[in-house]
């Protein structure tokens, strides 16, 4: 059967997803640094690009939508038993990829709130009580090994397709591009450019109001009695 290409990833989500592997890293890397204030940076832009992913998951072309990937009882079993032959993330790989999505979600979030109790806090600290903050800080900070651990996972899932079953996955997440057989699969339809700015505004909106921007000022420092 002759062999045709078919555009599966649009380029919003190719880059998505190597921009993601970028400030993840940078987040894990920069905090055994102990550079606080760039682990601040690398974390604000991971929750920007997961609320252009949350925005995408609706308004994407065909295969980014969370629609036409996410997981159920049927496509599990059909995959399970060599009976899936869809052109998106595998439902087995979809359930992986909504759990790394939650738990970098979560641990962005948390990051807002968290305090090292030394010389840096999250941008949104000032709004909740110590209480709340110092609960949120021991949530972030317990969740390292889950990433951790879904990352491992991701890789190792990749690795087995790529190395084992043969099936290019890497390569079409760089090019958006997968070659196929089947004479019947369509490429990618829809995310152009509206639903592309509306998901970068809506991007930009979540970090600028996670960065404190509707914060009260903080009080002024109590005078310098000159003691
Ligand atoms: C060198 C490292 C990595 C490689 C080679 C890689 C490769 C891939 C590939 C090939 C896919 C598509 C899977 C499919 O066809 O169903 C994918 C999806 C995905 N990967 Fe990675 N990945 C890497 C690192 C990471 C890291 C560090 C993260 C985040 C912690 C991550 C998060 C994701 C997510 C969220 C998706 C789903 C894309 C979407 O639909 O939004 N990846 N990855
Ligand atoms: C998804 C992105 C993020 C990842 C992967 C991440 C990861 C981590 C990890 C692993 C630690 C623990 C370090 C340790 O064991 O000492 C940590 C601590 C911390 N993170 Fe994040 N973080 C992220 C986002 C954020 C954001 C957005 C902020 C705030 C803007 C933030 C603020 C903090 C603070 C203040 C601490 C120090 C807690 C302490 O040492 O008591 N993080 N982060």
């Amino acid at each position: 059967m002759p062999v045709r290409t078919v555009r599966v990833w649009d380029l919003p989500l190719r880059l998505f997803h190597w921009l993601l592997l970028i400030c993840v890293a940078g987040a894990l890397v920069s905090v055994q640094l102990k550079a606080m204030d760039w682990h601040g940076w690398f974390g604000l832009a991971v929750l920007g690009l997961l609320s252009f992913r949350l925005v995408w998951g609706l308004i994407g072309s065909t295969h980014a939508r969370f629609w036409s990937f996410a997981p159920g009882p049927k496509s599990l079993a059909d995959y399970v038993r060599g009976r899936w032959h869809g052109l998106g993330h595998n439902p087995l790989g979809a359930l992986s990829i909504l759990a790394i999505l939650a738990v970098l979600t979560f641990q962005a979030v948390t990051g807002l709130f968290a305090d090292d109790v030394i010389a840096y806090t999250g941008p949104l600290r000032r709004a909740v009580t110590g209480a709340t903050a110092s609960q949120l800080t021991s949530w972030h900070m317990r969740m390292e090994y889950v990433i951790y651990g879904l990352i491992a996972l991701h890789l190792a899932a990749i690795a087995f397709h790529e190395f084992i079953k043969r099936e290019r996955l890497v390569k079409p997440m760089i090019t958006g591009r997968k070659r196929l057989e089947s004479q019947d699969a369509l490429d990618a339809r829809g995310g152009g450019w509206i639903a592309f700015v509306v998901a970068l505004l809506v991007a930009v909106g979540v970090v600028w109001v996670a960065n404190g921007a509707l914060l009260p000022p903080p009080p002024p420092p109590p005078p310098d009695l000159g003691w």
